[in-house]
């Protein structure tokens, strides 16, 4: 019988949750808790009506066939969190200024936003950015490559256009900076072209290699660890620090913390922020 009653409510049976978190775990490395049922057949009917896929066991069937790429990306899109606004914990942008940016002087600075969502973080990183050169004439004057990337693909497309409205064209931004940073367009703000043209986006997996990206000297990994298990959790920061520069830093959530890989980095805290450098 087809899953989605005649009320249109979708069933998850306990066996089909299961098999979704496996797929989900290794297709994203996201560990659902127990008892979300409800969350992934709400997040995922409508999904499943435009491919016609009436039965959590038939969605399954379809993800296992391997070939098909459009299904398995807006499966990982439905269920990721995509939360952001500008300037999100705005002690790291501060310790940026204070500390980040007087050191690099005339080299050139690369900085990867790890889960750049709709691209909130790593525009505000390249306004950030701006606001230094303006006010410190002569510093970091080198080239400032900004590597934003996501594992959703419809958050980065949003992310390239570069335009917002209502609560995302205002969160975390004050007149000021909506005047300084965007032009007006007919269907909200449009981020400024000097500030775009720092930032590259793309897509990317966290569970995969990191080499192709090459080194940086700082990594924004923000609000995204959470959602992984303390295993992948490790790994990733691992990763993380082999992609630095010696002495590069290391930023996570306001409410995220290194562990046990602790004593590869130490702590740097100024201007209310905290944030992890690598030790040389
Ligand atoms: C809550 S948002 C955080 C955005 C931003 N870093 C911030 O702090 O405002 C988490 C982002 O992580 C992304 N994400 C989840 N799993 C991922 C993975 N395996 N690889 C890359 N990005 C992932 C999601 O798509 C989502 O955009």
């Amino acid at each position: 019988m087809n899953q989605v009653a005649a009320r249109g409510r979708l069933v998850c049976t306990p066996d089909e949750y299961q098999a979704f978190k496996r797929f989900l775990r290794d297709a994203s490395g996201i560990e659902l808790g127990e008892g979300k049922e409800y969350l992934v057949t709400s997040r995922l009917s409508g999904l499943m009506r435009q491919h016609g896929l009436g039965s959590m066991r038939d969605l399954m069937a379809a993800l296992s066939g391997g070939r098909q790429h459009r299904l398995r990306a807006g499966v990982i899109d439905a269920m990721t969190t995509n939360e952001t606004f500008w300037f999100r914990d705005p002690s790291h942008f501060r310790l940026l200024t204070a500390k980040v940016f007087p050191e690099a002087s005339a080299q050139r600075l690369r900085i990867w936003s790890a889960a750049c969502s709709s691209g909130q973080e790593p525009y505000s990183i390249s306004m950030q950015v701006q606001e230094y050169r303006i006010n410190n004439p002569g510093k970091l004057i080198g080239d400032v490559e900004i590597v934003a990337t996501d594992i959703s693909s419809s958050v980065l497309d949003e992310a390239r256009k570069g335009v917002y409205s209502g609560m995302s064209a205002s969160r975390g931004l004050n007149e000021e900076q909506r005047q300084r940073f965007f032009s007006p367009h007919p269907d909200g703000l449009e981020v400024r072209p000097e500030i775009r043209r720092r930032v590259r986006f793309q897509e990317f997996n966290l569970t995969r290699g990191f080499e192709s990206l090459g080194r940086f000297d700082v990594i924004f990994c923000r609000n995204v660890l959470i959602y992984f298990p303390s295993a992948a959790k490790r790994d990733i920061i691992n990763r993380m620090a082999k992609a630095l520069q010696p002495g590069g830093y290391l930023f996570l959530g306001s409410t995220e913390s290194l562990s046990s890989q602790a004593n590869a980095f130490e702590m740097v805290a100024e201007q209310g922020g905290i944030a992890y450098r690598l030790k040389e």
